[in-house]
């Protein structure tokens, strides 16, 4: 489905389309396929966050905005704008922030993370959560946001990953390949979105070999912690503060 033939438009505009199309089932889709546990994996890197106090940060590939809702909830005078290339999930994005009361908080732009509408060394801080996977080149991705960090900011991606352990790995599997296609066809209507899920992640590095990339995009002193038995993982990485030579 995301290969680059001509007729199906590039892998940015397949995403685009394909999350327009899911954006009003997203929601519903992404907490009842994960069992809810997607919720305790933002509420980890978020803790994460806190701990640096940033002022402005940047939530790339916000979608509904879940990731910005749960920092700007926790973090009372943080600034934060997510940029996203679906309208759509933007639209229930913008809905939740602003039943919320928090729209003086996170401002909500199409955009794509590819080439950011922003200055350079714009923000404290970085966060996305299930998006580099979909970039089209997620090196240049990365480098991106690290353009538009500060020195001495940190990005902080939560992505999905491949328990390699049995039985979790077996058992994984299986729900991801045969079961969550099933579901997300029936409840989102969509016939691809919920195979290419489990397609894109088993194609996308994990672990170290995903830590070279944020390096080649730029980021240092990169970490991650595996969560629940490797099903997803979050990684951070540093943009240093560059001295010049005395
Ligand atoms: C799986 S959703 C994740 C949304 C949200 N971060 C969350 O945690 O629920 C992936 C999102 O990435 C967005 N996306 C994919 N490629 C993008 C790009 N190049 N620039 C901006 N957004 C992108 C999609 O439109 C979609 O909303």
């Amino acid at each position: 489905m995301m290969s680059n033939n001509s007729n199906q438009g590039s892998k940015t505009q397949q995403v685009e389309a394909m999350f327009n199309d899911i954006a009003p089932k997203y929601d519903f889709l992404n907490h009842f396929l994960s069992l809810g546990i997607d919720k305790i994996w933002r509420r980890k890197v978020i803790r994460k966050i806190i701990a640096e106090k940033p002022s402005d940060v940047l939530d790339i590939a916000t979608g509904t905005a879940d990731l910005a809702i749960v920092l700007a909830k926790k973090l009372l005078d943080v600034k934060i704008t997510g940029v996203d290339l679906a309208e759509n999930m933007l639209e229930v994005g913008r809905k939740k922030v602003e039943s919320l009361n928090l729209s003086n908080r996170i401002t909500l732009k199409q955009g794509d993370s590819l080439s950011l509408p922003f200055a350079d060394e714009s923000f404290d801080s970085a966060m996305v959560a299930f998006g580099v996977r979909n970039f089209e080149n997620p090196v240049a991705g990365m480098a991106e946001t690290h353009r538009v960090l500060r020195p001495n900011g940190k990005y902080y991606i939560l992505e999905f990953s491949m328990p390699r352990r049995f039985p979790m790995a077996q058992l994984y599997r299986f729900y991801f390949w045969a079961i969550l296609p099933l579901i997300g066809r029936m409840v989102s209507g969509h016939k691809k979105a919920y195979t290419y899920l489990p397609e894109s992640v088993s194609a996308f590095p994990d672990g170290l070999n995903f830590v070279r990339l944020m390096e080649e995009a730029g980021f240092t002193s990169c970490k991650y912690q595996k969560l629940s038995f490797g099903i997803a993982t979050i990684y951070v990485g540093e943009k240093i503060k560059v001295t010049p030579n005395a």
